[in-house]
């Protein structure tokens, strides 16, 4: 067994601070800093640059991040340092900017094309280091071998798996944290939650990956609601951040499961936010889930959520947390289509995420669920 994070690990305040001496030891010399016009104008990114100027690290910036980025912008961003010394990344936002930054390094190392490197451990050759500023609360990408990058022509998002991705430092520092709107908020969170639900249920679940998700579960239960309504609650933002890396630890390690798999379909559709697509279908698979196999631990997620030990306790304490989150309830609210639904299952099946579920669903038992999941509760 492997158990696979990042080396250097840096929280709180003045986290950014704190890469000063740990860059320094690197004899790194230039970086492409990979972000979005909205971090650009941020506090965040002033402290970043003063790194810059305390260490004489050169550095270029990529700023055209969006949300998840697709195929074309990693070749962008990937030409824009061809031919430069840039010897590392350092990534400054959410996992919409880690997984852009991640690609840029894979491909930077290569003449290949992204999708020869979908799937798991297909990586053949040393990417340039990762360093990276996590601003949201719940991909976990800042810890994670997993890079999302969606394929606008096929309308999927594609996960690209390897230990080669896990970034060498992460940061997650709580004061960037603050800006982040209660919308922003509340869907990573569910994301964060998803990824411990599932990494805790995955057939590559062991021992310390249930002890990451296990404390993330509990610590999403408890600060998720607080941190949506009060923003500025530094401990709650503090334990979310944690939760978020906690989870990311475990699923980078145990992986996920069929609300990943379907949630990559949808988001890759439509263009939704990933943590809501999560949001709205976890129930809906952990429902599905429980009617085939009632023995799994739903009674110890349960117990961490404070909640019945069983898998309705799970499912009606989600309910309650999406809508006091204003997340729907229904993915027809969401604008999933019912002419999408064979579809997206067929795509759904051959993400590489739904092969740690711990049950194994049909096409038409997926159907089923997705069909029934267009109503409201
Ligand atoms: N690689 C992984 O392990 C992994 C895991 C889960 C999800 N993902 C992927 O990550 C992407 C989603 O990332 P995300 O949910 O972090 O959002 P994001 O990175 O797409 O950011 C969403 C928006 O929030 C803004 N933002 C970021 N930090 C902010 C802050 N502190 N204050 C105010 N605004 C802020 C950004 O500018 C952006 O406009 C999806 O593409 C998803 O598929 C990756
Ligand atoms: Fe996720």
């Amino acid at each position: 067994m492997q158990f696979n994070l990042p080396k250097i690990n840096i929280f709180g305040e003045q986290a950014i601070e704190q890469l000063i001496p740990e860059i320094s030891k690197k004899k790194w010399a230039s970086a492409l800093i990979v972000t979005d016009k909205f971090m650009r104008e941020s506090q965040a990114y002033q402290r970043v640059l003063k790194v810059f100027s305390s260490t004489k690290i050169k550095f270029k910036v990529f700023d055209k991040t969006s949300p998840d980025p697709n195929i074309e912008l990693v070749e962008e961003a990937t030409e824009y340092i061809k031919n430069t010394d840039c010897d590392f990344i350092l990534t400054l936002g959410g996992g919409s900017a880690h997984d852009l930054g991640k690609g840029v390094a894979l491909l930077s190392k290569t003449n290949k094309n992204i999708k020869d490197f979908v799937g798991i451990n297909k990586v053949d050759h040393l990417v340039l280091p990762i360093v990276c500023i996590n601003t949201t609360s719940g991909t976990g990408s800042e810890v994670t071998r997993f890079s999302i990058i969606s394929d606008v022509n096929e309308k999927v998002k594609l996960a690209i798996i390897d230990d080669k991705l896990i970034p060498t430092i992460s940061i997650n520092d709580t004061e960037t944290l603050i800006t982040m709107p209660p919308f922003l908020t509340g869907t990573t969170g569910m994301d964060a939650l998803t990824h411990a639900i599932e990494a805790y249920l995955s057939t590559e679940a062991n021992t310390l990956t249930d002890a990451y998700a296990i404390k993330a579960i509990e610590l999403i239960s408890e600060n998720l609601i607080e941190a949506y309504n009060n923003g500025k609650n530094i401990v709650a933002r503090e334990c979310m951040a944690q939760a978020q890396y906690m989870a990311g630890v475990a699923f980078s390690n145990a992986s996920l499961g069929y609300v990943h798999a379907i949630a990559h379909q949808i988001g890759g559709r439509y263009h939704l936010p990933h943590g809501l697509c999560n949001a709205v279908l976890l129930p809906k698979i952990i429902e599905g889930v429980a009617k085939k196999n009632s023995s799994l631990r739903f009674n110890n997620i349960g117990k961490a959520m404070n909640v019945p030990m069983s898998a309705y306790g799970v499912i009606s304490k989600i309910e309650t947390m999406n809508s006091k989150l204003n997340i729907p309830n229904s993915l027809s609210d969401i604008g999933v289509r019912k002419d999408d639904i064979d579809d997206i299952v067929i795509k759904a099946l051959e993400d590489p995420c739904r092969m740690t579920s711990p049950v194994q669903f049909t096409q038409d038992e997926l159907v089923h669920i997705l069909v029934k999941g267009l109503q409201e509760v």
